[in-house]
């Protein structure tokens, strides 16, 4: 714990004082197959079949998808609205919007279990589907829900103060000399006292989409307040974005404790957000979290391939995980590859090795292994599908 707090001071003077660092964009010599040459038509049949394979799994009474879990079932829709995004199709409109409806209609603000970043995912996927579709609907159905997320973020007052009326224990209004304020509350319960960086990133993100669409300077203050918190309290001097921290008394999960999701969920905030500010810092953030990620070796062999979250025998969390982070890093190429070749080039490489080693190593016909560095699946299973999407998508995305 102490050392963990030394670490994270060191951390926040270092981001604070806002330096442009040149970040090491160069790819690493060592990573396995970093481009394709299959043409886009193939690329996007690849992605399509995929999630044709998925399909029959969805459950037509909850909009749910067989194996795998209510969130994960919510990134399934997002990755089918991003393809037809990239591709300006259509052919997943039906699926898309009529769950997120479905889902919408039987969950109140898309809350099935007491989770907001629950909430947030089915959000961000009616968001996508809506700049796909333009289906207005589902951006109320957006908007809703950042409407009922945004009674737990802390805010500037209720930090000094130390009160909140949506929980019943005193607020921690500060930690290691920073305010709070922005923190966003995991639960809605009570006396849940977690605020972490994905709840707190996902509202980042799904504010600064709302400022795209709407204008409204709400939205950006908003994703600016929530990337501050982001900034000064969960990022450690690696430029990791690190997991969870107590409203109550600023303890904090283990430095050790670190997934691809939280920094890959960030990214796509910050290149959202730099377009509504223009304020260079959220755009070095960003890159400084990109060089950092895809190279961690926490989470990647030497051969650039993720290792997070590979069990062939289950569903686990890690799936979804780097199935978010790619997503992540797709939408930061869309958003930020004019800006720096380097970066756009860094980007697609990454995505380019997770690609080939699901094409290679891990699939057997339409079906995907979760675990990325092979063997290829004995069976269909939902988690690895799951997974394989944001790749096959965001192949289609970068090249
Ligand atoms: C791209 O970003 C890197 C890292 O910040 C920087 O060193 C480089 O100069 C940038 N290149 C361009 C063309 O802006
Ligand atoms: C930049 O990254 C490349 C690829 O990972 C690595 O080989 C190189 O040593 C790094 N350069 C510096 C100055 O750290
Ligand atoms: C990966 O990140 C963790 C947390 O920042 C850090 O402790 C570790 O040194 C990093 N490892 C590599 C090889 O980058």
């Amino acid at each position: 714990m102490y050392l963990s707090l030394l670490l994270l001071q060191f951390t926040t003077v270092l981001a604070l004082s806002g330096v442009a660092v040149g970040q090491n964009l160069t790819v690493d010599a060592d990573w396995r197959k970093p481009t394709t040459s299959l043409s886009q038509s193939s690329r996007i049949s690849i992605a399509q079949n995929a999630i044709n394979a998925l399909v029959p799994q969805l459950d037509s009474t909850t909009g749910e998808f067989n194996g795998i879990g209510y969130w994960q079932s919510g990134n399934a829709y997002s990755a089918m609205a991003l393809l037809d995004q990239v591709t300006h199709s259509t052919t997943n409109k039906a699926v898309v919007v009529g769950n997120l409806k479905k889902v919408f209609g039987l969950r109140k603000n898309f809350d099935k279990f007491g989770f907001n970043d629950d909430a947030m995912w089915w959000a961000t996927a009616a968001y996508y589907a809506y700049r796909a579709y333009g289906d207005t609907t589902l951006l109320a159905d957006a908007v809703a829900t950042w409407n009922a997320v945004t009674p737990y973020v802390m805010t500037a007052s209720q930090a000094q103060s130390g009160k909140s009326p949506v929980k019943n224990f005193p607020l921690a209004g500060s930690c290691d000399g920073f305010t709070m304020a922005g923190g966003v509350f995991w639960r809605p319960t009570t006396d849940d006292k977690s605020i972490n960086s994905i709840t707190t990133g996902l509202y980042v993100t799904l504010s600064a989409y709302l400022a795209e669409v709407t204008g409204d300077a709400k939205y950006t203050n908003a994703a600016i307040l929530s990337a501050n918190w982001i900034k000064n309290h969960n990022i450690n001097s690696g430029h990791i974005v690190l997991d969870s921290e107590s409203g109550a008394d600023c303890s904090r999960s283990s430095a050790s404790w670190i997934f691809t999701y939280n920094s890959g969920k960030f990214i796509e905030g910050l290149a959202i957000l730099y377009d509504h500010t223009k304020d260079p810092q959220w755009n070095q953030l960003m890159l400084d979290i990109v060089a950092a990620a895809v190279k961690n070796k926490s989470w990647q062999g030497t051969n650039g391939i993720i290792t997070e979250g590979g069990s062939t025998s289950k569903n686990d969390d890690g799936v979804g995980f780097k199935a978010v982070f790619i997503r992540g890093l797709l939408q930061a190429y869309r958003k930020r590859a004019g800006d720096n070749a380097s970066l756009a080039k860094l980007l697609r490489s990454y995505i380019d090795v997770q690609y080939n080693a699901l094409l290679d190593l891990a699939s057997a016909g339409n079906d995907y292994s979760a675990k990325w560095v092979g063997p290829a699946p004995a069976s269909f299973n939902s988690w690895g599908q799951l997974a394989a999407l944001d790749v096959l998508v965001a192949a289609v995305g970068v090249n």
